[in-house]
């Protein structure tokens, strides 16, 4: 149907794009993919069956129910996915939110304005206390590269709106396209001033690299500054813990701006469930089969709190999250996920000098199947910037300071088969224009990526930008002597800075243009927004060149306030003997 504004609409009729979600999943056996998934998935997908016979049309609530805000992601250039949580009681201990064990019909509008006097999509959906009543709407039917506004309605209850963006068609060719990439938001660790600030900016997509949550309890992980705020419970371990975790990051006012401003496309790391976990294997004492219960709790409750797409439900300890975006012809996001296939940290994990079980080819951070996927993608990709939108430091960085080398076993130097296979493939094909982004660290940095690190005259094949934190680590300093060693130790490293922000991208077809936005301090609010440095790759010249920026005025350039490794390892020492590691 076709409405004076030109838009398709599918007006409000849930039967109908019940239907249609169904038959696009028409290739899964339903009996198969109802034995595979939770009660909860298989309800989202198919709408029907039990779960209708409990709906309330006309609820009423103990109190405002869209306390976690509202949120967009995964866009695509007809549609993008909406995203709310009723939860009236956010933090109520059972893990409800303070909803009835029922279904609610929540009704979504899509409008070009922001007063919804042009609304150009409605439609209901079913909120279902198996997926905590979140909401994952799948709109389709918009215009390529447009705003949208959005808000919900349950009950008598509106939502606050949110505004997001389509991409644009497939292939079109477009001037410019502008993200910014956060990461690590401890919560106790500092306010998310960043966010407020990232929220004022003109982006059409915010990425978000993983540690959107950590499970500790309340201090075991302590900010050389000291820490704010204090998580609201232990250690977490099962569903209810983990869904009132993110909802009490989720209630951050600042947080909830950036994602109301910006559709989100977001991967995890390892605090989503636990440090420095692999695959099936957790990075602290918990048994195996153990650890998987929590892994399945943990994806569940990611899944309820993000904009994510139908295919990324989880099936048991299982979640899809690598996938792609583009936009245009002129940047394509390869979303990895280096967690959930990874094989266990070599030499035990830590700082560790070269060793074969690192060097081993057969050992993969990726899995197979992803790195497959993803090396037949750059193959065929028409896009000019190719991104590896990824979790951990990709080129190498020795930590040894003069003769022999140390490397985290965490990160890509701990599995050098498959950096070598991805750099390889990137150099015998002649991949154009690989930009990796990156997370984890806490520290900005900025690095060549070398066929060979240890020849500095071996050929640069891409460019890696690694963003700071959100707030973990507290305030940080602008360096330390420890970077600033490392820097000198690895010629192809360009940038060190250890303060809290974002990094804010600018693509066009002549250069991919990345600002370092720090902030001076988050153990209080309000500090102001400053650009430390900005780095330019130039189209078909990879590698980064700085272009300006300069340290924060006023502050000390050198202080102790850098995290180092003391704070990450008394945390996972603190949560490993806590009341709550072996239950
Ligand atoms: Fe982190």
């Amino acid at each position: 149907m076709e409405n004076t504004d030109g838009f398709v609409s599918i007006s409000g009729n849930w039967e109908k794009w019940r239907i249609e979600t169904t038959n696009r999943l028409g290739s899964i056996d339903r009996r198969t993919f109802m034995k595979l998934s939770s009660a909860g998935a298989a309800a989202l997908i198919f709408g029907a069956g039990p779960f209708t016979e409990r709906v309330v049309a006309a609820p009423s609530f103990s109190a405002y129910p869209f306390k976690l805000g509202v949120a967009s992601g995964d866009p695509l250039p007809h549609g993008v996915v909406l995203w709310t949580r009723l939860a009236p009681e956010p933090l109520a201990e059972d893990g409800r939110g303070g909803m009835p064990q029922q279904s609610v019909a929540v009704r979504w509008q899509v409008a070009t304005d922001e007063n919804f006097s042009r609304i150009v999509l409605r439609g209901t959906v079913y909120a279902q206390p198996e997926l905590a009543h979140s909401v994952h709407v799948e709109v389709g039917g918009l215009h390529p590269n447009r705003p949208y506004f959005y808000r919900f309605k349950a009950g008598s209850e509106i939502s606050p709106v949110g505004k997001t963006k389509t991409t644009p068609a497939l292939g079109a060719a477009i001037p410019r396209m502008r993200f910014s990439f956060a990461s690590c938001q401890m919560y106790e660790h500092g306010y998310y001033t960043a966010y407020r600030h990232m929220a004022q900016e003109d982006l059409d997509l915010v990425v978000h690299l993983g540690d959107y949550i950590y499970e500790y309890g309340p201090n075991q992980y302590v900010a050389p500054t000291g820490n704010v705020r204090t998580h609201n419970g232990p250690n977490v371990f099962s569903l209810p813990e983990y869904r009132n975790r993110h909802a009490q990051y989720r209630r951050d006012r600042d947080l909830q701006a950036a994602h109301a401003a910006f559709p989100w496309v977001v991967t995890w790391d390892d605090h989503e469930v636990e440090n420095n976990y692999t695959d099936g294997l957790p990075g602290g004492r918990l048994p195996v089969e153990e650890f998987l219960r929590r892994r399945a709790a943990a994806y569940q409750a990611y899944y309820e709190h993000m904009p994510l797409r139908r295919s990324s439900v989880p099936q048991g300890p299982d979640m899809l999250l690598y996938r792609r975006l583009t936009y245009g012809n002129l940047a394509e996001f390869n979303i990895l996920d280096t967690r959930q296939y990874r094989d266990d940290q070599a030499a035990g994990d830590g700082l560790d000098p070269p060793n074969p079980e690192q060097q081993d080819p057969n050992r993969t951070i990726t899995g197979e199947a992803q790195e497959k996927w993803l090396l037949d993608g750059l193959a065929v990709s028409g896009a000019r910037w190719k991104v590896l939108t990824q979790q951990v430091f990709f080129a190498q960085r020795d930590f040894g300071v003069g003769d022999g080398q140390l490397f985290s076993m965490d990160a890509w130097d701990g599995y050098l088969g498959s950096r070598n296979r991805i750099l390889g493939f990137i150099a015998e094909r002649n991949i154009s224009n690989p930009v990796v982004i990156t997370g984890d660290v806490h520290n900005n940095w900025a690095a060549d990526l070398k066929i060979d690190f240890n020849d500095p005259d071996s050929p640069t094949v891409g460019t890696e930008f690694v963003g700071t934190s959100i707030s973990s680590g507290g305030d940080g300093a602008d360096t330390d002597a420890r970077a600033q060693s490392i820097v000198a130790e690895n010629p192809h490293i360009r940038f060190f800075n250890g303060q809290r922000g974002y990094v804010r991208c600018i693509l066009s077809p002549e250069s991919f243009r990345a600002d370092y936005r720090v902030l001076p301090y988050v153990s209080q609010r309000g500090a102001p927004m400053h650009t430390r440095a900005s780095f330019v790759v130039a189209d078909s010249q990879p590698g980064a060149q700085q272009v300006g920026g300069e340290p924060l005025p006023g502050y000390a350039r050198i202080s102790p306030n850098n995290e180092s490794d003391t704070e990450r390892i008394e945390a996972q020492r603190r949560a490993d003997r806590g009341p709550r590691s072996h239950r």
